[in-house]
């Protein structure tokens, strides 16, 4: 099942990184997102909660998509601290990340909280990106593939139209490590990935699109990239240098 029908998606994931001072890094990622590019490929940046406001400004007709990095499942209420899918979406972000592998493990999110966030992302018009993935002792004892498909299976909305919905596949051991799967591993994932979203979603599980995400830089994105069934990349550390982000996304030119 190749997917190369898919408009790729580039997602930058900038975590608990920048300050207002990273709005140069954010106006260097449009500037080099020319028309050539824009016609291959989305780009999405997800900043802190704190610069969505900002980058939802700045991104105003620029093509770059803005997202949120977590959002709560309630639309708003006692909740210290936390960010509302309606607010996310009302500071210009069009999409948020959900089940991260660090929010998982940080803040001990179930795949049942998960769901209900990507949930919360749908109502308030968000197309949710739905982190799963194994850890390295998963991976080691011949488990990814059971962990990645149980995780699918709790943390995906019932229902999806393809458009509505985004499956990131970031092996917890690759994020952040310099480590990277191989692209026959990566694929394996992939395809498994993409067999599960047909059967929950009949033909509408062939039009969501999967990201792989872990240690993605300019030097690897033509090995990781070009593996079947995947359809753009979700990027951490990369993300947060304009050229190095945009060096990813120029695998789609
Ligand atoms: P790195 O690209 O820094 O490995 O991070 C990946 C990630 O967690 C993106 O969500």
């Amino acid at each position: 099942m190749t997917s190369a029908r898919l408009r790729p998606l580039v997602a930058g994931n900038w975590k608990m990184n920048g300050n207002k001072m990273s709005a140069r890094v954010f106006a260097a990622i449009i500037q080099g997102y020319d028309s050539a590019l824009r016609a291959k490929v989305e780009l999405l940046v997800c900043p802190p909660a704190t610069l969505a406001v900002t980058f939802g400004v700045v991104a105003v007709g620029s093509g770059v998509a803005i997202g949120g990095q977590d959002c709560h499942a309630a639309a708003s209420g006692a909740h210290t601290g936390d960010v509302a899918a309606e607010q996310l979406a009302d500071a210009g972000a069009t999409y948020v990340i959900v089940g991260h592998s660090e929010r998982r493990a940080d803040h001990g999110e179930t795949d049942a909280i998960v769901q209900a966030k990507a949930l919360a992302a749908r109502r308030a018009l968000l197309t949710p990106v739905v982190c799963v993935g194994e850890t390295r002792a998963e991976r080691e004892s011949g488990n990814a593939l059971d962990v990645v498909r149980t995780q699918l299976a709790g943390s995906l909305p019932e229902t999806a139209d393809g458009g509505d919905l985004v499956v990131a596949y970031e092996p917890v051991w690759a994020i952040g490590t310099g480590l990277t799967p191989t692209p026959s591993q990566v694929g394996e994932v992939h395809a498994a990935i993409r067999a599960f979203l047909v059967d929950r979603y009949g033909d509408a599980g062939k039009a969501i699109r999967i990201l792989y995400g872990g240690s993605v830089k300019p030097g690897n994105a033509f090995d990781l990239l070009s593996v079947s069934d995947v359809d753009g990349a979700l990027v951490g550390g990369a993300s947060l240098e304009a050229t190095d982000f945009l060096g990813i996304a120029e695998y789609y030119r």
